[in-house]
């Protein structure tokens, strides 16, 4: 049985996609914060003939991302699937400048600096895992990123913090298709949906537009679907292949990313 792990898969369009998988016959990982929410998944997995183990971890602490990756582990020796979904939105619980665990600006710890750590610490069991795919949901809301004060120490504001993550997110998929070339490892990103009806989007007092089935199956094509064999370092616009903010092209800018990257989360 090939296994996936699906970060943020508590609520929102990561929830969906975790019941999908398990329907399809894979066994799911379904990761966030929140067990009483973690457990009502595996429950309705379970309920349905799938097959999931909830793992919680607060991705705000690097520490906890170090956590979530050896317990998944202790939960399985290859992956086939890592979808990075979990995230916050420009307003979050609350507003304004947030620093993680470790002192990073939040948004960046979270939607980006979390994935990228966890992505490089479970490579290992992907290679393992072979053909494999890593999927990276980002958004098509993005800025570039500020070199000097990418912490946003100065001007700050929800919705630049969310974008910087979200092309970040970018960034590093583009990066890591490059150094995976000919490992039998995809590494493609999206922007899902816009405005689906989800927490994040009630919570920036957006008006919900779209819904959690279609940003599903837009995210259900980068992992699953057979067009995308063996195609890597792809932004999706929903189901159209698309391009992103002009800076994901910018080998430099990668470059840098990934050095700042790799001297923040101690890799
Ligand atoms: N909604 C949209 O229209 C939209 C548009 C473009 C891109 N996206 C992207 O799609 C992804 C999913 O968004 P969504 O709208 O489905 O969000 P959501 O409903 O708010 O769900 C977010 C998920 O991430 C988890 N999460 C949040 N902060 C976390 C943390 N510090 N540590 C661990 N897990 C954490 C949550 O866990 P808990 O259940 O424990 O809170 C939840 O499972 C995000 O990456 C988002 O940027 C969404």
């Amino acid at each position: 049985m090939k296994v996936a792990l699906v970060t943020g898969a508590t609520d929102g369009v990561g929830r969906v996609v975790a019941r999908r998988l398990a329907s399809q016959g894979w066994r799911v990982l379904v990761h966030g914060r929140n067990p009483e929410r973690g457990a009502a998944l595996v429950r309705e997995i379970h309920a349905a003939g799938g097959k999931a183990t909830f793992l919680q971890a607060d991705l705000a602490a690097l520490a906890e991302v170090r956590r979530l990756a050896d317990a998944v582990g202790r939960e399985t020796d290859s992956l086939s699937l890592l979808i990075n979904n979990a995230g916050i939105g420009s307003i979050g619980d609350a507003p304004g400048r947030r620093e993680s665990a470790d002192g990073h600006e939040l948004r960046f710890a979270v939607n980006y600096l979390a994935g990228f750590l966890l992505t490089h610490r479970l490579l290992p069991l992907v290679k393992a895992g072979t053909p494999a795919r890593i999927v990276n949901v980002s958004s098509a809301g993005q800025q570039p990123i500020d070199f000097d004060d990418v912490m946003l120490t100065r001007g700050y504001s929800g919705v630049r913090a969310y974008c910087q993550s979200k092309l970040a997110q970018i960034l590093f998929t583009i990066d890591l298709a490059d150094a995976l070339k000919g490992s039998g490892i995809t590494a493609n990103c999206l922007h899902p949906s816009t405005y689906m009806d989800t927490t994040m989007v009630r919570q920036s007092g957006n008006t919900p537009m779209s819904s959690v089935e279609t940003g599903a199956d837009a995210i259900m094509q980068l992992a699953v679907s057979p067009q995308l064999e063996g195609r890597s370092g792809l932004y999706f616009n929903v189901m159209t292949e698309s391009r992103a903010n002009a800076q994901a092209y910018d080998a430099a800018a990668r470059a840098r990313l990934r050095q700042l990257s790799l001297e923040l989360t101690g890799l």
